[in-house]
């Protein structure tokens, strides 16, 4: 039986049958650590560093999808995120970032996977282009707040560009649900891209998983 509620509309459907699957990104030891403000500067810029790779292999595929109608809405040129974490990344790092972070086992997985769905199945795309750009602009926003207030940064948003977007995050996402609503999925592709969530959601988790087992954080008392 599927999961989406025929009276619902699917951004709705979708949030209620992967949040869950939310949580324990939410919940995990990196990310209670980073919004308690127990990570120093260096512990968050290996995060940015992850977060890069993701969204180089998430915007080409963004480039490649250029031409499908369908996965094409959803990508707003407001949204992309590459060359906000290039600038993060040159904050932390300096000039020569690009030769000082590397890419950890998990976020090779992610990758992977993004390069396996995300390059000729529309459904796929938006699945993982949704995970990460819905999350910048929900509870990314809050996360940027203990960021810029635990680390001290964010004044003329340096080391937090990646927060950042030009317009207000609400009207990106009233934007983005009404795309979801619309999308001329039938039942079954609309299970499959909410299998596909929540395969992102576990594939992040894992990324900061590795990072808490990397930097030895503890999980929160
Ligand atoms: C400390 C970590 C996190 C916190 C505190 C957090 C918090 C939140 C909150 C409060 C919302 C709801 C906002 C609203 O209703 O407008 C939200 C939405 C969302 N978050 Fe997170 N989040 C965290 C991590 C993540 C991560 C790691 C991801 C994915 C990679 C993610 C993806 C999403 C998505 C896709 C939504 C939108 C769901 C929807 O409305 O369809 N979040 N988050």
């Amino acid at each position: 039986m599927g999961t989406v509620e025929p009276d619902q509309g699917f951004s709705a459907a979708l949030r209620s049958a992967t949040w869950s699957d939310h949580g324990d990104n939410e919940g995990s030891s990196y990310m209670s650590a980073l919004v308690e403000g127990r990570l120093g500067q260096a512990e968050y810029a290996v995060l940015v560093a992850q977060l890069y790779h993701v969204y180089d292999v998430l915007e080409q595929a963004a480039d490649q999808m250029a031409g499908d109608p369908v996965a094409a809405a959803f990508d707003f040129a407001d949204l992309r995120r590459r060359a906000a974490l290039q600038a993060d990344l040159a904050f932390f790092y300096g000039p020569d970032w690009a030769e000082r972070i590397a890419l950890n086992e998990a976020t090779r997985r992610y990758c992977d996977r993004l390069g396996e769905v995300c390059f000729d199945w529309a459904g796929g795309f938006v699945a993982h282009h949704y995970t990460r750009y819905l999350g910048d602009l929900s509870g990314g926003q809050y996360i940027a707040r203990q960021v810029e207030r635990s680390l001290g940064i964010g004044a003329g948003d340096d080391g937090v560009r990646f927060y950042r977007f030009p317009g207000k995050p609400k009207g990106y996402k009233d934007r983005y649900r009404a795309l979801l609503d619309a999308a001329p999925w039938d039942e079954r592709e609309k299970d499959r891209i909410i299998s596909e969530v929540k395969l992102a959601y576990r594939l992040n988790a894992e990324v900061t998983a590795e990072l808490s087992r990397e930097l030895h954080i503890e999980p929160a008392a």
